[in-house]
């Protein structure tokens, strides 16, 4: 019989006993793994954890603002917030293979990452969200790489850290429980898989400050439609993404040249097949409408109706 409660009394002694008075850092990603880490770390250390957020303004709309208020004010966690969005789009320019922006984005993160851990200083620990899974999958134990929503390289030498990974026992949905046990709010509890390179690989083609503003709000109004038809935490992942397609279109009296936004709504166990989703034509129609009628520069909403495999989920 699995009893929360326990399990937060035992892993908080777990983490006191492993880090004594040393100092703990954590890369907040604001994804629920994460999260629930590190609020169980400070709950067992306090202000001996820092957690450093790193925004590489590829973020969906409010989503470091939230991060912000539910660590700083919500928790009063230590947090390092970084905005090094300009860093992260100047590096990004001009680059429109699906891959080499995964690659850069990868890098610049760890570097973002190394320089905060360097001004920090004398930091002996590294908080991972490692669930049980993914210690399956590795097979050992982890080598010190920042949990690689990124899926990428680790720190240099000179900055490998102990690991406290107090999730390495769970299982997603446990992570779930855990995370409302410890008063996560639901936005985090319940939060769809992101991926690390966030919007960057959901516009296809250049990634462009005027490109990354039409797409936020097109997935804020997807984000809130499915929300409001109750689907959210039934679909594996819905969003929507920017082919750097134009087409023709009419509004008013005028002939419109404008952006079309694709609508991807899928169901998954563990995002390795997926099956699109028969949305109600309601919820389509609405979503159209508000995407093309709120969003400048866009004028068509399409669908997409492929499952996994013969597509990916994400359209790059
Ligand atoms: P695909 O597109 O491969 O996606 O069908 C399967 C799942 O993985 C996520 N995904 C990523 N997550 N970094 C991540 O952290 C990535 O580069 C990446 N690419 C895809 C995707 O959102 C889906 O849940």
């Amino acid at each position: 019989d699995w009893n929360m409660g326990s399990f937060v009394d035992q892993a908080v002694k777990a983490i006191r006993r492993q880090v004594g008075d040393k100092r703990v850092l954590c890369a907040l990603s604001g994804g629920v793994d994460s999260s629930v880490a590190a609020v169980l770390v400070h709950k067992a250390v306090g202000d001996q954890l820092t957690c450093v957020f790193v925004n590489h303004g590829l973020l969906r709309k409010g989503e470091a603002e939230q991060v912000v208020k539910t660590f700083r004010d919500g928790f009063h966690i230590n947090l390092v917030y970084v905005d090094a969005s300009e860093r992260f789009l100047n590096r990004l320019r001009g680059v429109t293979d699906p891959e080499q922006k995964r690659k850069i984005i990868g890098e610049e993160f760890i570097r973002v990452f190394e320089d905060e851990a360097r001004k920090l200083g004398d930091i002996e620990f590294l908080v991972q969200g490692t669930l049980y899974p993914d210690v399956i999958e590795s097979g050992t134990a982890t080598a010190a790489v920042i949990k690689s929503h990124h899926n990428v390289g680790g720190l240099p030498e000179d900055m490998q850290f102990k690991l406290v990974e107090p999730l390495r026992d769970l299982f997603k949905d446990e992570v779930r429980v855990l995370a409302r046990e410890l008063n996560l709010p639901e936005d985090i509890v319940w939060r769809q898989p992101f991926p690390g390179p966030g919007l960057a690989i959901r516009i296809i083609g250049e990634v462009t400050e005027e490109r990354l503003e039409i797409l936020r709000e097109a997935d804020a109004i997807v984000h809130q439609e499915i929300k409001i038809a109750g689907l959210y935490r039934k679909v594996w992942q819905s969003f929507a993404v920017l082919p750097a397609m134009k087409s023709v279109g009419v509004m008013g009296d005028e002939r419109t040249y404008a952006y079309t936004v694709g609508l991807r709504v899928v169901s998954s166990e563990d995002g390795m097949t997926a099956d699109w989703v028969r949305l109600p034509y309601e919820v389509l129609d609405i979503i159209s409408r508000r995407i093309v009628n709120e969003v400048k520069g866009v004028n068509r909403v399409v669908y997409d109706i492929t499952s996994k495999p013969p597509s990916t989920i994400e359209w790059e």
